[in-house]
């Protein structure tokens, strides 16, 4: 079953029983609830083989239907969207990091009153994509100010439409492009400033046949629907924002560049971190930290069901 495949309402979702103990996704997902937040999702809400709700997650509109519902009804964050083939990110996943950044800095409980807080922590999101997710649920979360870099400003412009129609973001996010596909830091931090935390979560893929071979793998996965289904989901699911899944050298290169540029601005953000899907790329990468003499290297490790993510984190403060 999918990480994002949830159900009946109250009930603890297997899946989801090892998400950081901060994160609301821990209960099944409450359909009826979220169809109140946002009815357009009720047209792809059926009564699955375990007689529980759901949505077709080979159905990418039926999953980005789900997101918009879950950002409304849980984050207060409205009409949000992405253009068709645009990574659709498993809202669970992306708020356990946040939630980890948020120990990892020593934030206690989200405050229960966002806006009455001066924001403290400055976030740099590297690589914020067309859904801006890292940046929008740290600050409807934790009331954080973010700035989100991209080298795509297709994905900004998107972020920049999403911002705009949530006047009442109860922190706050800037958009900056990357213009050099091969620098990270460099031309987004600015002289003078401070952040306490980047996050980042690579291109994983080395080509962009590769994105689409593994795209193909997960739509045959979904081996109870038929071939017309599977090829519709197969379009859908992958389309011209593809550069968002890939990048020469894939995650470990991007990691590699991503820890060489973090030594240049060691004094301007006192964490950075990054997921690291493949296992096979955290040796190497921890090599290379030490090498460059940061002071301290966390693993943190993030399940949900089966599935096990990573993220590294160094200071070389
Ligand atoms: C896997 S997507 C992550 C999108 C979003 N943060 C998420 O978690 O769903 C990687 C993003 O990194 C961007 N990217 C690639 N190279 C970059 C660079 N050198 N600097 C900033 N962003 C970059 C891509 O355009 C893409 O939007």
């Amino acid at each position: 079953m999918s990480t994002h495949q949830r159900n009946k309402k109250s009930k603890t979702d297997p899946n989801s029983k090892n998400l950081h103990p901060r994160n609301l996704h821990v209960q099944a997902y409450d359909f009826p609830s979220l169809i109140k937040s946002y009815p357009p999702l009720a047209p792809y809400v059926t009564t699955n083989a375990h007689n529980t709700l759901s949505v077709d997650f080979a159905d990418s509109l039926a999953v980005k239907a789900l997101n918009t519902a879950l950002l409304k009804h849980h984050y207060h964050i409205a009409n949000w969207d992405i253009p068709e083939g645009a990574l659709c990110p498993p809202i669970p996943g992306r708020a356990d990091y946040i939630h980890y950044i948020a120990e990892l800095l020593g934030v206690s409980e989200p405050p229960t009153n966002v806006k009455s807080i001066k924001p403290t922590i400055n976030l740099l999101d590297i690589g914020i994509g067309a859904n801006g997710i890292y940046s929008l649920l740290a600050c409807q979360i934790y009331g954080w100010q973010c700035v989100g870099s991209d080298i795509n400003t297709h994905s900004l412009e998107n972020v920049a439409a999403i911002i705009a129609s949530n006047p009442t973001l109860k922190g706050d996010v800037k958009l900056r492009t990357q213009t050099d596909k091969h620098h990270i830091f460099d031309g987004i931090i600015q002289t003078g400033e401070y952040f306490d935390v980047s996050v980042c979560n690579p291109p994983f893929h080395a080509s962009s046949d590769e994105a689409l071979k593994s795209n193909q793998r997960k739509i045959s996965n979904l081996s109870h629907h038929s071939n017309e289904q599977k090829s519709t989901a197969a379009k859908l699911n992958f389309g011209g924002l593809d550069a968002e899944l890939w990048c020469k050298g894939g995650e470990r290169l991007f990691l590699k560049k991503l820890i060489k540029e973090s030594q240049m601005f060691s004094t301007q953000c006192r964490w950075f971190t990054s997921l690291v899907s493949k296992i096979d790329n955290v040796k190497p990468a921890k090599k290379l930290i030490t090498k460059l003499g940061a002071s301290d290297i966390r693993e943190i490790e993030m399940k949900q069901g089966n599935k096990i993510t990573r993220i590294l984190a160094w200071t070389f403060m």
